[in-house]
């Protein structure tokens, strides 16, 4: 029987929990994917598990603590051992894409302070060039309509021009990340120059950090209807 996506989604989580034991410090990533990792896992801590978590967003971080998985902050942990995380797109070089909702900037700090990067996905997020999904980017809010054009000139001396445009959340009014900043979309539709444009992304200077992982996933566990696949180790 053919495997809905959020089945893959469930199944890459349960996969993925295999790689955690007793004892580990887990980093623990945000959207649909990892929300089904936070709950298999917190099955496995009412049955005895010992480990205790950062969550890279306030979502995740409500869910844990309703699942009474042990929480810890960055600060106080500094170096975990694992993160579990989603992707919105993911190459055959485990370059990502990430921050589709919302939380790239701690996702991308959680999973660097973390000696092992693991990404579940369903296979359809799968793509040969990166930037079909549009590519978030995080921006201070601080002159934003300057921050977009230079965003738009860093973008096109690596190929990629599109529309960039300013996430929106519920209230009509412009969506604010976790961290107090805001969001643009940008919709590239490729990214032939995945690493030249996340070098050129951060030399902008309202931008605070974008949705491009690039040599931070180890491995990405893809699960569709052909069952689980694992790329990278
Ligand atoms: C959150 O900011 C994102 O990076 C998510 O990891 C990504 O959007 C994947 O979300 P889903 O698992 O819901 O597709």
């Amino acid at each position: 029987p053919a495997l809905n996506p959020d089945d893959a989604k469930r199944l890459a989580a349960a996969t993925a929990l295999d790689l955690v034991s007793s004892g580990m410090r887990l980093g623990l990533g945000t959207g649909s994917t990892a929300a089904h990792f936070v709950s298999l896992l917190g099955e496995r801590v009412a049955a005895g598990l010992d480990v205790l978590c950062v969550p890279t967003s306030e979502r995740t971080r409500i869910q844990a603590e309703e699942l009474s998985i042990p929480l810890s902050t960055l600060d106080e942990t500094p170096e975990l051992d694992l993160t579990v995380d989603g992707a919105d797109e993911f190459d055959a070089n485990l370059r990502l894409i990430k921050g589709g909702g919302g939380a790239l900037l701690r996702e991308k700090i959680v999973a660097t302070a973390s000696r092992r990067m693991v990404v579940i996905t369903d296979s359809s997020k799968f793509v040969e060039t990166l930037g079909k999904f549009p590519l978030p980017v995080e921006v201070n809010l601080f002159g934003i309509e300057a921050t977009r054009r230079m965003i738009a000139r860093a973008a096109a001396g690596c190929g990629c021009s599109g529309e960039i445009r300013l996430r929106q959340g519920a209230d009509a009014e412009p969506y604010l990340t976790d961290n107090g900043h805001y969001l643009f979309d940008c919709r590239f539709g490729s990214i032939i120059d995945p690493n030249g444009l996340a070098l050129a992304l951060r030399a902008v200077p309202g931008v605070v950090e974008h949705g491009l992982f690039i040599g931070i996933a180890a491995a990405v566990i893809s699960a569709g209807p052909s069952g689980v696949d694992v790329f990278g180790r």
